[in-house]
């Protein structure tokens, strides 16, 4: 079997890692991969993921199923494009993808089906004066949020009247979100702990992997700016087992129904962004593929053939195979480049990677780095992460922070405090994954 895996990041290095593992031994190729992707697969160049130079290096590589990491080519439509030709595809068409493509889309189909989740109001770009009037009329704290894609950067929480007015102007000048923001959603605030659940699902049938908490700001404390993510852990334990019941009967099992009624039956992971609220779990946000870091959280737990669990999904035979997962836990802890959210520099040497991966139960996922013959050089602002597992959270943390500490390039930055609020509750950690099926509809 040969796979490809389409994109770059530290997701797309954890998905390659996972595959490389399998006992089918397959060929796998990512495309265009990162330095840590071409020591588990061979990378292949690939300017943009537009359909034409994807499916070439199908044909070209004798391709049996394509893992497509990142969300921007979900909602272009790749992955219809491949299945048209005829190729086994990991990740939602381009209908279903609208989930995480169109905040529009998302909120209406959570009130259509009944989702739990903020209250909102969708507006135009040109409806300056009615968006302004709602959003004076509801008062802070609130959220401003760019409909289409934006890179992680488009929710703009707001606790005060000049944070509004300062997302406002960010919105509506056109400037920052161009063609993401012509639909804006202005949400309520709401308050909790959040959690990440990844639902793999074939269209019919459906496995929870391992819960996770993402850190999304820069700064300790969850301070600052919102980042790609900073960090993970899985399991979350604020995912206790009464929360799971709740999360699945009033989330993903009417989520999965909804996309299957509508005519999108989903095909790939569901990632859904909760906010554990004193109402119980509602969306936050919808996502088409794996979390980035999480995935580098989550994707150790798995015990089975994760070749076998993407493969068995694209086939939409997943009710045929058993997914296992560990019941340990796992950390994993991002160094980017200093300056990161805003600007960084590049093409800085990387050091102390062999002694990081030597570590125990310790993995270096690669992100913005590039092979320099032997050398490692930073390229992009997340540079790379370390993902540890351990029999508690604390281990694991502290095998991920040991890993941390040996890694070394100029200006490298991290934050300190990730994990600490699951060691806050009690672990119980649930060792079998949750699954179920998509109920016909009526
Ligand atoms: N870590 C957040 C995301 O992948 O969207």
């Amino acid at each position: 079997m040969n796979a490809l895996i389409i994109g770059s990041g530290g997701r797309e290095h954890a998905l390659a890692w996972a595959l490389s593992r399998s006992p089918q031994k397959p060929s796998i190729f990512v495309a265009p991969g990162n330095a840590g992707t071409q020591q588990v697969a061979t990378n292949l160049e690939l300017d943009a993921p537009d359909p034409d130079a994807v499916q070439a290096l199908v044909e070209a590589h004798g391709i049996g199923l394509v893992v497509i990491g990142p969300e921007q080519p979900l909602v272009s439509g790749l992955a219809n494009r491949l299945r048209e030709v005829g190729v086994a595809v990991f990740g939602p068409g381009k209908g279903a993808a609208q989930i995480e493509g169109s905040k529009a889309f998302s909120k209406a189909f959570m009130e259509r089906h009944n989702i739990p989740t903020a209250a909102y109001r969708t507006f135009r770009r040109q409806d300056e004066a009615a968006l302004r009037a709602y959003v004076k009329e509801q008062g802070a704290p609130l959220v401003l949020k760019a409909s289409g894609l934006a890179a992680g950067k488009g929710a703009i929480v707001c606790m005060n009247r000049r944070e509004i007015e300062d997302g406002l102007s960010q919105l509506l000048s056109g400037d920052q979100f161009d063609q993401a923001a012509e639909e804006i959603v202005v949400e309520a605030f709401m308050e909790g702990e959040e959690a990440s659940l990844f639902v793999v699902a074939d269209g019919t049938s459906w496995v929870m992997l391992p819960t996770a908490q993402d850190h999304k700001r820069i700064g300790d404390d969850d301070t600052g700016p919102n980042t790609g993510g900073m960090g993970a852990y899985a399991p979350a334990p604020v995912m206790t087992p009464d929360m799971m019941d709740l999360a699945t009967e009033r989330i993903v099992q009417p989520t999965l129904d909804g996309l299957a009624a509508e005519g999108m039956p989903y095909n790939g992971v569901l990632y859904v962004g909760l906010m554990i609220t004193p109402d119980g779990p509602k969306v936050v946000e919808y996502n088409c593929r794996f979390g980035d870091p999480e995935a580098q959280a989550v994707l150790p737990l798995v015990t089975s053939d994760v070749l076998e669990l993407l493969l068995a999904t694209a086939e939409g035979r997943l009710s045929e195979i058993d997914v296992t997962v560990s019941n340990m836990a796992s950390a994993c802890v991002v160094m980017a480049s200093g300056g990161y959210p805003g600007a960084y520099s590049k093409g800085l040497p990387v050091s102390g990677l062999d002694m990081a991966t030597q570590l125990p139960n310790t993995l270096v996922f690669h992100a913005g780095t590039v092979g320099v013959g032997s050398l490692v050089r930073t390229s992009g602002g997340r540079v790379l992460a370390v993902s540890a597992q351990a029999s508690g959270l604390q281990g694991a943390l502290a095998r991920a922070y040991t890993g941390i500490s040996l890694i070394h390039f100029d200006g490298a930055y991290h934050r300190t405090d990730i994990g600490r609020k699951g060691l806050l509750h009690d672990m119980s950690l649930a060792a079998a994954p949750r699954s179920g099926s998509t109920r016909p509809s009526e």
